[in-house]
């Protein structure tokens, strides 16, 4: 049956995706976004998360259903915003598992997306703000953990203030009781094509101070957080021995983003686009 299907997908030639393997990983988690055009994710697998307030100063409403996510019909997701009047709407997916390395063990959440190009910072892209990133499963169990002691990992969050940048970036309480977000490293991509995001949660080994939180675009090491620069055992236990969850969206708007302005193009030119999501555990 499976044969037969893929072999008909070769006639029509639509380009499923298929989940890549690593070497020395085995696939834990994955979804490589296969399914009829304009259908909803899988709800097995995503939540919707419609807050009654934006963080950050976004402008974006938030939706639930198809408008503003669904599946395009050769193996991606589609996550588009839209401006309706004055109004913009968006969606942004948490997956409704959550992952943590076993002692020991490393654990790689890698996902293949493709953003706009805003090389150059053109003023059609102004306020758009996708982003693929990890939030720590403290926060939304009874008794929650409050952010940012749960930890949060930015993997790829790019804005058209930031042109061709890319910005990692944890968020966290230091030893001093602070929240800090300034642990952050840049590095310099393509958009309008599809890359690979990754970070790496590595427990391997013994020394907590040695462990490591490491982030990757297409396979590539462009930014790296140790135990020793967290300072305390009790953060580093959150940031990288607790049960991550991830989070895809498209938000408008804010400091980071800058606000849409009359130009920023609404729709598929200004989607994301998800060809799949893996997490990884070493064997
Ligand atoms: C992105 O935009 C820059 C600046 O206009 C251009 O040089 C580059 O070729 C574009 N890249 C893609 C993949 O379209």
């Amino acid at each position: 049956m499976i044969r037969q299907f893929a072999s008909l997908c070769l006639l029509f030639g639509t380009a499923w995706t298929t989940i890549p393997q690593h070497n020395g990983y085995n696939v834990v988690f994955s979804d490589d976004f296969n399914g009829d055009q304009g259908s909803a994710v899988d709800g097995s697998k995503w939540d919707h998360h419609v807050p009654n307030k934006n963080n950050n100063d976004e402008v974006q409403h938030y939706t639930y259903g198809t408008d503003n996510a669904h599946l395009s019909g050769d193996g991606q997701l589609y996550i588009i915003p839209k401006k309706k009047g004055n109004d913009w709407y968006s969606a942004k997916l948490l997956s409704v598992g959550k992952w943590t390395p076993g002692a020991g063990k490393a654990l790689l959440f890698e996902a293949e997306i493709w953003v706009p190009n805003f090389t150059g910072s053109p003023d059609k892209f102004a306020g758009l703000w996708p982003a693929f990133w990890a939030k720590g499963n403290s926060d939304r169990i009874s008794n929650p953990v409050k952010w940012p002691k749960n930890g949060e990992w930015d993997i790829l969050e790019v804005t058209n203030k930031m042109s061709n940048q890319n910005q990692a970036t944890l968020h966290f309480i230091d030893a001093s009781g602070q929240h800090n977000g300034a642990f952050n490293g840049r590095v310099t991509y393509t958009g309008g094509k599809y890359h690979t995001w990754a970070v790496k949660v590595d427990r391997r080994k013994d020394d907590w101070k040695a462990q490591t939180l490491t982030w990757y675009l297409d396979g590539n090491q462009f930014y790296q957080v140790t135990g020793a620069m967290i300072g305390t055992l009790d953060q580093w236990k959150e940031l990288a021995w607790s049960p991550f969850y991830i989070v895809l969206n498209v938000a408008l708007g804010g400091g980071y983003a800058g606000n849409p302005t009359e130009n920023t193009i609404s729709g598929y030119d200004a989607s994301m686009r998800v060809r799949y999501v893996g997490v990884y555990e070493t064997v």
